[in-house]
C-alpha cells in the first residue's frame, strides 16, 4: 500500500501579539491567572493591517515550496481550510495560488483547487482529501499543498475574546513523506449541534460552555469509533496525542477523560485500584445518576494520581507549547499541536522514528476525528526547519488601545484604516481592493 502522509510543514503567525495577563486581564478587571492557569493562555497572535488569511497562507506555502525545492508543476492540488473566508464563491486557494505565481516560475493551472468547510476540523478534512487523491492514484506523482488559515476573532466582549488568534499552517501531502505517515484507521464522532456557528456573519455566535461539553462528547464518540477499527488503545501506544486546542484548558479536560477511557481494563487501572478504587461499571448501578456521580468522583481522584500526571506531562503537555503563545487558530490548531510536540522532542534529542501520534481533530457544529500517524526517518530535519520561535518572539506587543484598533481594522463591518505596526519584509501583503470587490495582493521584497 502506498505510504502517504505529511511531507513537510510550515507555520506562519500573525505579526502582532496581545499579552493576556499583562494587557487584557487588567482592562477586563480579571485575575491574570484566569488566563495563564485557567485557560492556559499567555498571548494571542493577531494579523497586522496588511495581513489576512491569504497573506499568512501564501507566506507559509512559499516557505514550504522553497524549502522543499518545489516548482508549481510539482503541485497537483491546493486546498485551503478556513472559516474566515471573505468570499462565498471564489476559494481562498485561488488567491494563494495567484500570490505564489508572482514569485515562482510557472503556474498552477493544472492543479485542482478548493476550499473545505467544517469549522476547525476542516484542516484535517483537507489533509484527508489530499491523502485520498494520492491513494486513488490520481496525483501523477505530484504532491498537494493543504493550507489551514484563520483569523479567529470574536465579537468584542464575547467570552471567546480571550481565546482569539491568527495564523496559517501549510502542509505538503506526498507519497513517501518525510514527516509522518497517516493511518487509514479513522474514527468519527459527528452530530448536528448548535454550539458555535457563523450564519453569514464574520464573528461567531457562541455558546461557550456548551461548546466545551460538545467537544468532549464528540471526541469520546470518535475515540470509540477509532478503537472499533484500530483496536483498544493503551496509553503507551502513543508518544504524543496532539488534539485540537481552542485553549490549553480544553485539552486538559479532554485528556483526563481520554486517560480514564484508555486505562479501563488495563494493568494501570489495577495498579491504581489500591489508591482510588476501580472504575465504576454501569452494570453495577441501578440508578443512572448514582453511576454518573461515581464516575465523576473517580475522575476527580484520577486527576490527582502520579500515573495520570506523568502521562499528561509526557504525552499532552508538549502539544500545548505553541498554542499557549498564539491562541486558537481554528483550522490550523491541531496541526500547530502536532508541530509543538515534535519540536519539544527534537529539542530534547529524542529518537522517535517509527513511533506513533494519536491525533484528535475537532470542529464545532460538530465533528471530531481521530487517527494515528507514524513518524518517518527524516522527521527531525523537517521539524528543525521550523522558525516559529523566532516569529513568535518578533511579534509587536500591542497596548490595549492598539488591540482595539487592530480588532476594528479587521472587522469587515467597519471602514477603518490604521497604520501598520510592523514592516513587511520578503512577504505577500494585502494591497487594496479591485474593481469587482476582490482583494489584491503583492509581494514586498
Ligand atoms: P469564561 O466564562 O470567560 O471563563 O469562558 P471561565 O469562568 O469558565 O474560566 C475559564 C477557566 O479558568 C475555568 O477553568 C475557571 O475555573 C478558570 P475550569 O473550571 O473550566 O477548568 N479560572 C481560574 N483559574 C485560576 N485562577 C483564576 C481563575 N479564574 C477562572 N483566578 C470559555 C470560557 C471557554 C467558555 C470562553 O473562553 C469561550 O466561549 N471560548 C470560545 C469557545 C471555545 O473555545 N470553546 C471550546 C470548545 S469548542 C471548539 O474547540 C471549537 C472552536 O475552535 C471553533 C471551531 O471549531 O471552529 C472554538
Amino acid at each position: 500500500m502506498t505510504n502517504v502522509g505529511i511531507d513537510a510543514v510550515e507555520i506562519w503567525t500573525g505579526k502582532l501579539k496581545l499579552d493576556l495577563a499583562e494587557t487584557f486581564a487588567p482592562e477586563k478587571g480579571d485575575d491574570p491567572a484566569k488566563y495563564t492557569k485557567g485557560l492556559g493562555l499567555f498571548e494571542s497572535s493577531f494579523p497586522d493591517t496588511y495581513e489576512d488569511i491569504v497573506t499568512m497562507g501564501a507566506n507559509a506555502s512559499k516557505r514550504l515550496m522553497e524549502r522543499k525545492g518545489l516548482e508549481p508543476e510539482d503541485i497537483g492540488r491546493i486546498d485551503v481550510a478556513t472559516e474566515s473566508s471573505f468570499d462565498n464563491s471564489k476559494p481562498i486557494s485561488t488567491y494563494i495560488a495567484g500570490c505564489l505565481e508572482q514569485t515562482f516560475d510557472g503556474d498552477f493551472h493544472h492543479a485542482n483547487k478548493g476550499e473545505r468547510k467544517f469549522a476547525c476540523v476542516a484542516g484535517t478534512q483537507a489533509v484527508d482529501d489530499a491523502y485520498n487523491w494520492i491513494r486513488a492514484g490520481r496525483n501523477r506523482g505530484r504532491s498537494a499543498i493543504v493550507v489551514a488559515t484563520d483569523t479567529a476573532l470574536y465579537k468584542r466582549g464575547d467570552p471567546g475574546e480571550a481565546t482569539q488568534g491568527a495564523g496559517a499552517v501549510a502542509m505538503l501531502i506526498s507519497e513517501d513523506p518525510d514527516l509522518v505517515e497517516l493511518s487509514s484507521d479513522q474514527g468519527y464522532g459527528s452530530a448536528d449541534e448548535t454550539d458555535f456557528l457563523k450564519p453569514n456573519q464574520q464573528f461567531p455566535s457562541v455558546d461557550g460552555k456548551r461548546s466545551v461539553q460538545v467537544y468532549l462528547a464528540r471526541m469520546r464518540e470518535a475515540l470509540v469509533d477509532y478503537e472499533s477499527v484500530a483496536g483498544d488503545i493503551h496509553p503507551e501506544d502513543f508518544v504524543y496525542a496532539p488534539f485540537h486546542t481552542p485553549f490549553p484548558g480544553m485539552v486538559r479536560k479532554a485528556a483526563l477523560l481520554a486517560y480514564r477511557h484508555i486505562t479501563r481494563d488495563t494493568e494501570i487501572e489495577e495498579e491504581l485500584a489500591a489508591e482510588i478504587g476501580r472504575q465504576p461499571r454501569e452494570e453495577a448501578f441501578d440508578d443512572w445518576d448514582d453511576y454518573v456521580e461515581a464516575v465523576q468522583e473517580y475522575t476527580d481522584a484520577l486527576k490527582g494520581t502520579d500515573h495520570y500526571a506523568d502521562w499528561y506531562d509526557a504525552t499532552i503537555d508538549p502539544t500545548l507549547d505553541i498554542a499557549r503563545h498564539v491562541g486558537n487558530w481554528y483550522t490550523g490548531s491541531v496541526h500547530v499541536a502536532r508541530a509543538a510536540c515534535l519540536k519539544r522532542a527534537y529539542e530534547e534529542g529524542r529518537d522517535l522514528t517509527g513511533e506513533r501520534l494519536l491525533v484528535g481533530s475537532y470542529g464545532s457544529g460538530a465533528q471530531a476525528e481521530i487517527h494515528h500517524e507514524t513518524l518517518q526517518d527524516s522527521w527531525e530535519e523537517e521539524i528543525a526547519a521550523l522558525n516559529i520561535d523566532e516569529q513568535i518572539d518578533a511579534r509587536y506587543d500591542l497596548s490595549f488601545e492598539e488591540y482595539e484598533q487592530v480588532h476594528a481594522a479587521h472587522d469587515h463591518s467597519k471602514d477603518r484604516d490604521f497604520e501598520e505596526f510592523t514592516a513587511p519584509d520578503g512577504e505577500f501583503v494585502f494591497d487594496g481592493w479591485g474593481r469587482m470587490g476582490e482583494r489584491k495582493y503583492r509581494f514586498v521584497e
